[in-house]
């Protein structure tokens, strides 16, 4: 990309994770596509992966040092902490690294968990623009949270809250009442309050039509749009000429192998199982999991990363190799959008959440921590295009109440309906990316402001 950019220059900052990554780089392609000048800052020990994403973009990446020799073995925790103490100096250098030349950066938008690179923006003389990665819904009950409203433990069986449905401790992000297991990524997604008054734009990775009343109790607090669903273009409007390549990829992906299998399968005869890039399933929970799929006698595709490998049951994929195929990472979107997937049992991280939704697969709901709890509520009781599996008193979710959840999507009167609410949503979800739909009227929305935002 040159210096030529008409509507002005952003730099993009995301928190590196898998599931924080790929949104705001599916933003990014849309910013360009409006005639934006994009710059992605990569935490250097992420650096590879993203240099290899943006060989396929018309986007430049420029490393931002964040402190780690040669990936170390640190937890999640230490890492944030890690980061946020070398990230700012590095970011305010890169923003003084491009005031000096012809085309500087106008505005930073950044995972809103990093609500401090608002301070860096604006010393360095720019905007800053945060991106909530998850929905309206968990972001209104992290702000309830902090406000007071929502305490713990809660006094009702149910709470009440503005916009939302009644919620039960089952439905609230578990990060708000497990704060000391994961200290620093609960700061972060609460720190992202702290500022929000004083930000240019925010946008959240949802749409109008999903979260409608949310929006409009949100949007009277703050400058908050809806731009999503952050997913490549060729899944949703296929406006985007030449997107392809859909994402950095922290895993590799066994993209031939799945797809080859579910050319061979029936339509909406595969259940396809993944947890994301975090989640983990304890051994127990592993082998009720692998006998409840078995049990139902569905194809499957399931997603064990290399890490959790080791708490299959013994001999389980020899036992299910006519009917399954256990993969360590998968080309997701590809495999959600293929005809042969009938069913997802997902954590509801938000992002697979979104993608299923968009492309149109029903789900079982199976949410593990964070924000996956409640986009299992939407999921299930709002939208109404999944079922939600229910722990026993162990919290255990057994093979049989598995198997019963995948025959309720996958077969029998339920499934009719929860089919007829994912067409419905894939329609919106394609609408609203589309020209002239409510996120791409918010991102142009925002472009026009951008261009006569002063440099
Ligand atoms: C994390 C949190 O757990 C989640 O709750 C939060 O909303 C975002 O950050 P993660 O657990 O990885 O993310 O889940 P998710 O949000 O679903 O993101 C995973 C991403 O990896 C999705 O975009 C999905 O398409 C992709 N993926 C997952 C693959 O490409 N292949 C796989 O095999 C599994």
């Amino acid at each position: 990309m040159g210096s030529e950019a008409k509507a002005g220059h952003v730099l993009v900052l995301p928190f590196p994770s898998q599931g924080h990554i790929n949104p705001l780089l599916q933003f990014s392609k849309r910013l360009v596509s409006k005639g934006v000048r994009v710059t992605l800052a990569s935490a250097t020990s992420h650096l590879n992966s993203m240099q290899w994403q943006v060989s396929y973009t018309n986007f430049d990446v420029e490393p931002v040092f964040d402190g780690v020799d040669n990936g170390g073995s640190e937890t999640i925790d230490e890492y944030i902490e890690r980061f946020n103490a070398n990230i700012p100096r590095s970011l305010a250098e890169l923003i003084d690294k491009f005031s000096r030349t012809a085309d500087p950066i106008k505005c930073v938008v950044y995972d809103s968990a990093l609500a401090w690179v608002l301070d860096v923006a604006r010393s360095s003389g720019v905007a800053g623009c945060p991106f909530f990665t998850q929905p309206f819904a968990v972001n209104a009950l992290y702000y309830h949270y902090l406000q007071g409203v929502l305490k713990f433990p809660l006094e009702e069986t149910a709470v009440s809250l503005p916009a939302m449905p009644a919620l039960e401790f089952k439905d609230l992000p578990s990060l708000i009442y497990e704060r000391t297991s994961h200290p620093a990524i609960c700061n972060l997604i609460l720190s992202q309050f702290s500022n929000i008054q004083d930000v240019f734009y925010i946008f959240c990775n949802t749409f109008s039509e999903l979260e409608h009343e949310l929006e409009v109790w949100m949007a009277s607090k703050w400058p908050i749009k809806p731009v999503g669903p952050a997913i490549p273009s060729m899944f949703l409007d296929k406006r985007l000429d030449g997107d392809r390549n859909y994402g950095v990829s922290f895993f590799k992906p066994s993209t031939d192998t799945c797809l080859k299998w579910l050319d061979s399968k029936d339509p909406k005869s595969v259940v396809y199982i993944s947890f994301g890039s975090m989640a983990a399933l304890g051994e127990d929970q592993m082998a009720e999991m692998a006998w409840g799929v078995k049990a139902s006698n569905f194809n499957f595709i399931w997603v064990v990363r290399e890490s959790e490998l080791k708490k299959l049951p013994t001999n389980f994929s020899e036992q299910t190799s006519d009917k399954g195929l256990v993969v360590t990472w998968s080309p997701q979107l590809e495999v959600l959008a293929h005809d042969s997937v009938g069913c997802f049992i997902t954590h509801c991280g938000w992002n697979s959440t979104l993608e299923a939704l968009s492309l149109g697969v029903p789900m079982v709901a199976m949410p593990v921590w964070t924000d996956q709890p409640t986009n299992a509520k939407y999921v299930t009781d709002v939208w109404q295009v999944g079922v939600r599996v229910k722990a026993n008193e162990k919290g255990t979710v057994t093979k049989e109440e598995i198997e019963r959840c995948i025959r309720e999507v996958m077969e029998g009167d339920r499934s009719s309906e929860i089919r007829k609410s994912s067409d419905k949503w894939k329609k919106l979800a394609i609408e609203a990316a589309d020209e002239g739909g409510s996120s791409d009227k918010n991102v142009e929305e925002f472009v026009a402001k951008l261009k006569a935002f002063p440099s």
